[in-house]
This record gives structure tokens, C-alpha cells and sequence, in this order.
């Protein structure tokens, strides 16, 4: 499909996602969204990706929600448009996200970026969520999110506040996974996407899964999810060869199946 505000391609198997609304420091309103989601989705089905990697260059990666769409909202159009489903599909993507971000990621840029499952930063990007001095809060999993992550005290210190939080900050509070100077984010981006790519792809899949689980699930419950996952991967063509070419002294070369 042919989109207008993102750009996407596939790169040595790794599927890449440019936010691409630059007048705009890619605010999101609701088109860029479902774009965003289309193309994770078409990503997430077609078996020469293995990774998805979003990006948004410029002074920001993403200035949160586009202000002028939401402005003249109202609650029964907003229950009706039924936007956030839109959000809910992104976390029904079975592929591993890396997020490389750099400038500013505020509000609903943030929240996407929450959305992702590895992060890695340029060292002068600052986070923030500034939903609060709109008269807001945050309403794609910010509040949720972000205090799994980081706990109810930074939370409820950068929601009640909007104040902008450092790389290294966020690096610190373990809202993301690595920093990296500036002009070296492209290059670590791919290197980091990269080095997952490689993995067994049926792997990948079943970890990510199991780790969403214990994002709500009590440990004996995601135990017995775990187990029945790694039951799983004995069905596997790439657990023969992994094990098979250990065994071997040789390297593996999986197929994905
Ligand atoms: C719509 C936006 C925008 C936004 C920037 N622009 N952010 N338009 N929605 N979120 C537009 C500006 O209006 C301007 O348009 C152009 O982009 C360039 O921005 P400037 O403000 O001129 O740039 P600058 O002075 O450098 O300031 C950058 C900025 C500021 C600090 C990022 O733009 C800003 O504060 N933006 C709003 C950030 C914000 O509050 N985000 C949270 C949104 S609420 P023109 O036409 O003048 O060139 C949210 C809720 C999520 O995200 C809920 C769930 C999805």
C-alpha cells in the first residue's frame, strides 16, 4: 500500500518505518496511526521480515497527537471513531519492535513509543508528556505503561508535572534500552534490529509473547505459559538445526520454521 505519512521498506530483513510528517514534527492524528498499524501488520506477515524498526527524524521523533484533530472532539465522536482500537492492534504484533528515537517525543509520540518493545535513543532526546498542561492525560496506555515500567512515584512525577525527561533519565529508569550519540543512532539502530534478526524466527515470536504475558498474568500462570511455549519450539525445524549444529560444532542456518 502507498502511504502519506510514514514511509516504509524492507531492509536485510528487517522491516523499517519512518514516521513522515515533518510539517507537522510528525504529530499523529488519526490516518498516521492506521498507517502505522497497516504497515506493522503487513510487516508482521510477510515472512521476509523479522524485525520491525520505527523511526521519526527531525527536531522531533514525535510531537504527540496532532492538537488541531483533537481539539473540537467530544466524548460520543471519540466512542464512536473508536480510535484507540487502532492502538490495541499494535500490541497484537507477534514480530519484536525496536523503537530508535532522537529530539522530542511527547504525548502520544511517547506512548507509541511504549508501544514498542526495545528502544534505543539518541543521547539528546528528551521525553515527555505534556497531555497535562492541554487540560488531558495521556489515552493510548501512557498512564498504564509507564508506571509498570518505571513505578507509581516517576510516574505520577512526570504525568502530574509534563516536565521532559533526559535519554539518560529514561535509560536510568529502564524506560528504554540503550543511549547512543547522535550520529551513531542509525547505524546502532539497524546493528541492534539486526543482531535480532538473526535469531530463530519461531524463538522470537514465543519469547515476546511470554514476556507480554507476565505483564498481567500471576507468575504460576505465566509459568505454565512459558513451559507450554518452549513445548512448542521442539516442533520446530530450527530447534533440530540449532541443537543438531551445536552438537555439530558448526553453525546453524535456520529457516524460520
Ligand atoms: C499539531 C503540531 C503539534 C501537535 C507541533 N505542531 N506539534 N500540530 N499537533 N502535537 C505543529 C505546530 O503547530 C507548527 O505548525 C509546526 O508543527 C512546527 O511546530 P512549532 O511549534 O512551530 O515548533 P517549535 O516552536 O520548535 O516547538 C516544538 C514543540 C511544540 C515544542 C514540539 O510544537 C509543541 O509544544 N507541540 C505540542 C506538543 C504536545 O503538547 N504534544 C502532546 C499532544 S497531546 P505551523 O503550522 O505553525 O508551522 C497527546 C495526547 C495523546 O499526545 C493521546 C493519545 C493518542
Amino acid at each position: 500500500p502507498s502511504f502519506t505519512y510514514i514511509r516504509h521498506e524492507v531492509k536485510d530483513g528487517i522491516g523499517w518505518i519512518e514516521l513522515h510528517r515533518p510539517e507537522r514534527l510528525n504529530a499523529l492524528n488519526r490516518e498516521m496511526v492506521k498507517e502505522i498499524v497497516m504497515a506493522m501488520e503487513a510487516f508482521d506477515h510477510d515472512d521476509t521480515v523479522r524485525v520491525v524498526l520505527l523511526t521519526g527524524k527531525g527536531k522531533a521523533f514525535c510531537a504527540g497527537a496532532d492538537i488541531e484533530e483533537m481539539a473540537d472532539q467530544t466524548p460520543m465522536k471519540m466512542e464512536v471513531a473508536n480510535q484507540f482500537a487502532d492502538w490495541d492492534r499494535l500490541g497484537l504484533v507477534k514480530k519484536p519492535i525496536v523503537c530508535a528515537v532522537q529530539g522530542l517525543v511527547l504525548g502520544g509520540g511517547f506512548e507509541l513509543v511504549l508501544s514498542c518493545d526495545l528502544v534505543i535513543a539518541e543521547e539528546q532526546t528528551m521525553f515527555s508528556f505534556p497531555e497535562v498542561q492541554l487540560g488531558v492525560m495521556p489515552g493510548a496506555g501512557g498512564t498504564q505503561r509507564l508506571t509498570k515500567l518505571v513505578g507509581k512515584t516517576k510516574a505520577l512525577e512526570w504525568l502530574l508535572t509534563g516536565d521532559r525527561i533526559t535519554a539518560q533519565e529514561a535509560l536510568q529508569h529502564r524506560v528504554i534500552n540503550k543511549v547512543v550519540q547522535s550520529e551513531q543512532l542509525e547505524e546502532e539502530a539497524f546493528r541492534f534490529a539486526h543482531t535480532i534478526a538473526k535469531q530463530p524466527v519461531l524463538s522470537l515470536r514465543l519469547i515476546k509473547e511470554a514476556v507480554e504475558v507476565a505483564q498481567h498474568a500471576s507468575i504460576y500462570e505465566g509459568m505454565q505459559f512459558e513451559r507450554k511455549n518452549f513445548y512448542l519450539l521442539f516442533d520446530s525445524y530450527d530447534q533440530e538445526e540449532g541443537m543438531s549444529a551445536f552438537l555439530e560444532e558448526r553453525k546453524p542456518i535456520f529457516k524460520g520454521n
